[in-house]
């Protein structure tokens, strides 16, 4: 996608941190931006900024794991602002529990917000975005835990491990359309990931307090407005991995290399 200026960004979790970062970005090439959260005034505050830059903002509070509420936003951000041209399913959250003491409800939390969410997102408006016909990128937030493995963190893993398979997916299968996509597979960088718990909903537990492992992961890592500035880039380029982090390379080289000696194992009989 080149041209940006008069078309609209939908930015799922755009209330803080990745979310905020996008939906600013893209903002400052001159798109009209919609945003859901779960966190209202968070979701307004974004909303100020980008009306400052002289674009509109709507918000909405919605929840991505819940299928209707992201149908009526679908059918707002297209009433109100007149399409949808980047479609960021970017909510995520996390625990940090091992997994033989996680609940039920820590796996349907992780699994609903970091996979539903995007699934959800992706059928709430790629219908229409398709019959608008005037193409389109969609931009979803996986992790580098949908590249390689980390420990401690085994729901958030199957999640981000499914949104790039999804992505790949797309694509494919989207080609024809003009639509493209791209997989956002950042290590860490500063935002309020750590303390997801503050945004749980009700129906999965309600909020939850940060422990110290958590708290230091809001601390470190990249300035989220560099990783949007890498999305734009990936969104101008058409480019479906966005990999960070470069510290990682190793470990997805070793990877791969497992997966390959694996077939090689399987040769020898
Ligand atoms: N921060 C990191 O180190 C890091 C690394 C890799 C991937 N990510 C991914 O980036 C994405 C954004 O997270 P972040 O790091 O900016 O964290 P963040 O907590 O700063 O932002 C997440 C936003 O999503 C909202 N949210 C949470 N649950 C929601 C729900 N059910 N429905 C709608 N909105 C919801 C929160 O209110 C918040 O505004 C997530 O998908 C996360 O997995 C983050």
């Amino acid at each position: 996608m080149k041209d940006f200026k008069g078309k609209v960004a939908v930015v799922t979790g755009g209330g803080s941190g990745l979310g905020r970062a996008m939906a600013l970005t893209f903002a400052g090439e001159g798109m009209d931006v919609a945003i859901a959260d779960v966190d209202l005034g968070a979701a307004d505050k974004v909303a100020g900024e980008i009306r400052a830059k002289g674009q509109r903002a709507i918000t909405a509070n919605v929840d991505v794991t819940n299928r209707a509420a992201m149908g009526a936003f679908a059918d707002r951000v297209y009433g109100e602002l007149g399409g949808c041209h980047v479609l960021c399913n970017n909510a995520g959250v996390s625990t940090f529990i091992p997994v033989h003491q996680l609940s039920e409800a820590d796996w349907d939390w992780v699994v609903g917000v970091d996979l539903l969410g995007v699934l959800y997102g992706i059928q709430a408006f790629l219908p229409r975005m398709i019959t608008q016909k005037q193409g389109g990128h969609i931009v979803n937030t996986s992790s580098i835990a949908g590249q390689v493995p980390l420990s401690g963190i085994v729901p958030y893993h199957a999640a981000k491990y499914a949104v790039v398979g999804l992505t790949e997916s797309l694509v494919i299968d989207l080609k024809s359309e003009n639509i493209s996509a791209s997989a956002l597979c950042p290590g860490l960088v500063k935002t309020g990931i750590g303390s997801s718990g503050r945004a749980r909903p009700d129906r999965f537990g309600g909020p939850t307090a940060p422990d110290p492992v958590q708290a230091a992961v809001d601390s470190s890592g990249y300035d989220p407005m560099d990783v949007a500035a890498l999305v734009l880039k990936a969104v101008r380029e058409d480019v479906t991995w966005i990999l960070t982090h470069p510290e990682y390379r190793p470990q997805i080289e070793a990877r791969r290399d497992k997966i390959l000696a694996a077939y090689d194992w399987a040769k020898a009989g």
